[in-house]
């Protein structure tokens, strides 16, 4: 059950920065050679909480989101930890089934459609790598 209007607004973030426990820019994520290759779900610990976190890594690139499904505010991985589709081109939502481009997070609206969801995305979450290989959060431009 989706909650009432005015409460599920109280839930809407429009930018990962937006999270309480968003992480400051700069802060240390990993080391790229230690990231598997597609979706990793983690919890990084911020000075106000835990920020949920996704990390796709796919054709010599990376990505981060806010692992928090737009629909009902759940992570992606709620009920289960495989949420990369076998082509690799979709994060899964395990709770509904939304499906998110893991290049852009823009929601492919063909299991969900209801007007609600028709605009959402994934957040997404800036990434700085070092030539070394030390991946942190980036400022956003
Ligand atoms: S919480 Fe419903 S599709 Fe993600």
């Amino acid at each position: 059950m989706s909650p009432p209007s005015q409460e599920r607004n109280n839930y809407i973030m429009h930018h990962w920065k937006d999270y309480p426990s968003a992480p400051s820019n700069g802060a240390f994520i990993g080391n790229l050679p230690d990231i598997s290759q597609g979706a990793t779900t983690l919890e990084l610990n911020t000075k106000n909480g835990n920020f949920p976190l996704i990390l796709v890594k796919i054709d010599g690139n990376i990505y981060a989101y806010v692992n928090i499904c737009p629909h009902h505010f759940l992570p992606l991985d709620y009920r289960y930890k495989k949420i990369l589709s076998r082509d690799g081109e979709y994060l899964v939502c395990s709770a509904h089934g939304a499906k998110f481009d893991c290049k852009t997070g823009r929601i492919k609206t063909d299991k969900l459609t209801t007007h609600e969801m028709v605009d959402c995305l994934l957040h997404r979450v800036p990434l700085n790598i070092t030539t070394d290989g030390k991946i942190t959060i980036a400022h956003d431009k």
